[in-house]
């Protein structure tokens, strides 16, 4: 499937849609039949929760007049966004998480003042529909459903409209509702990106392979439990007492409490691992690496590192020298005792997604959405999800039925 995508990258900067005027565009969802009122190439503005400095929850503003997103670059499709999934990122970086590096990505050049970034608008995860579309954009069309997950330097999900690159985009699963495929993109490919790209795993190779996931409750553990099972994999996991059930569920065939007592120990009695997916950090490194199979390229995968927090602290120079060489140490310290030590991160891809969806459509894996809130409600969303104890995904609904927020 992912073959068949077109996939352009040359840049133009002047508006390339290849959009005619769009007319009232209709979509089919469930029985419901989705009305816009407008076209969206006469809108300039768009409703969106945007924040202007970084900071706790209060920095958060919900605004009608939100820059509406233009297509820049022949690749580019606008969304109207259906449904937001949250994920911890999106507490970190109305923190301020990462901006040294965002503003980078932003602006390698250096050209725009400090603060040009707001107003930010957070929110990684969406499904919705195409409005319109670049010239190079073959694979999607006007008024396909479609999920993603967008890379952070770019505007986000938590608003009216958002552009992506059609490479980011996949058609999203028929059947899911928009709430409940919003809850995957962003868990998916950062397990995607950090068990397949990073881990070598697949489902042709997976068979009877044995795996520990070190937090198997929240967004990433749930989907990387359903995904695993499906392609064969034994899947570890640990949990708090009271998910046990839940990881079970979904498919978890050994289940490890972490609240009572240390987890190294009953760990330690089971047979060795041929990979770890670490998404709980801390000192789990410490005691994780003696649960691999020595010399048979087991690897370890941690989805928590200090990238961000030393590019940072120390600018963008100096962290990066710092994360390389930190990496490259603790890489080589470990391949001594014949096990790879490795970082994960977040990958936005479309062709991914492409393989989930047909996963999802084929029943093997679903989506995991703990609570859904309406758009009104994205500082009570954000909330939550900084509050901990995840059991899956925080939706936020941003239009239902095709009847636009009203604040
Ligand atoms: N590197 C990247 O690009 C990248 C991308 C995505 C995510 N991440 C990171 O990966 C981690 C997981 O992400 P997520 O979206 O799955 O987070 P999440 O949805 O917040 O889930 C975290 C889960 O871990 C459980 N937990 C907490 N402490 C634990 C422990 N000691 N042992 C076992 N389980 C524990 C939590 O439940 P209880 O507290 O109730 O046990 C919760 O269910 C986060 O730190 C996130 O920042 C990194």
């Amino acid at each position: 499937m992912s073959s068949v995508r077109h996939l352009a990258y040359s840049r133009l900067f002047c508006h390339l849609s290849k959009s005619k005027s769009v007319p009232k565009s209709v979509s089919s969802h469930g029985s419901q039949t989705r009305l816009f009122s407008r076209s969206s190439r006469c809108r300039t503005i768009m409703p969106a929760w945007v924040i202007d400095k970084y900071g706790s929850n209060d920095v958060l503003r919900y605004t009608k007049n939100a820059p509406f997103p233009v297509i820049n670059y022949p690749n580019e499709v606008i969304v109207k966004v259906f449904a937001a999934g949250l994920n911890p990122i999106d507490v970190g970086m109305r923190g301020g998480y990462g901006a040294a590096t965002m503003s980078m990505k932003r602006d390698p050049l250096k050209l725009k003042q400090s603060g040009s970034e707001f107003p930010l608008i957070l929110g990684r995860d969406m499904s919705g529909v195409v409005m319109e579309c670049g010239l190079d954009v073959k694979y999607f069309k006007e008024r396909d459903e479609v999920w993603a997950a967008i890379p952070p330097w770019k505007q986000g999900t938590l608003a009216e409209f958002v552009v992506l690159s059609a490479n980011e985009v996949s058609h999203k699963p028929k059947s899911l509702s928009h709430v409940e495929a919003a809850a995957i993109p962003y868990v998916a490919t950062t397990a995607w990106s950090a068990l397949v790209n990073t881990g070598g795993l697949s489902k042709d190779n997976c068979a009877n392979k044995r795996i520990l996931i070190l937090g198997g409750s929240g967004g990433v553990g749930t989907f990387a439990i359903q995904m695993l099972k499906a392609w064969g994999a034994h899947v570890t996991v640990t949990c708090s007492q009271n998910a046990e059930r839940f990881v079970r569920e979904l498919g978890a065939d050994d289940v490890v409490d972490y609240t009572s007592g240390p987890v190294e120990e009953p760990l330690g009695e089971l047979e060795k691992f041929d990979l770890i997916l670490d998404n709980v950090g801390g000192d789990t490194e410490r005691w994780a690496m003696n649960l691999l199979k020595p010399w048979s390229g087991s690897k370890y995968v941690t989805l928590v590192t200090p990238f961000l927090q030393n590019t940072d602290m120390l600018g963008l120079a100096d962290g990066m020298v710092k994360t390389a060489a930190t990496v490259a140490t603790k890489a080589l310290k470990h391949l001594y005792k014949g096990v790879h030590y490795r970082w994960g991160f977040f990958a936005p891809c479309g062709s991914a997604l492409d393989e989930v969806r047909d996963m999802v459509d084929a029943g093997q894996i679903r989506a995991v959405v703990e609570e859904t809130f309406r758009f009104s409600q994205v500082p009570q969303a954000l909330d939550k999800v900084e509050k901990g104890h995840a059991r899956g995904k925080t939706v936020v609904e941003i239009s239902k039925g095709g009847q636009d927020f009203e604040h």
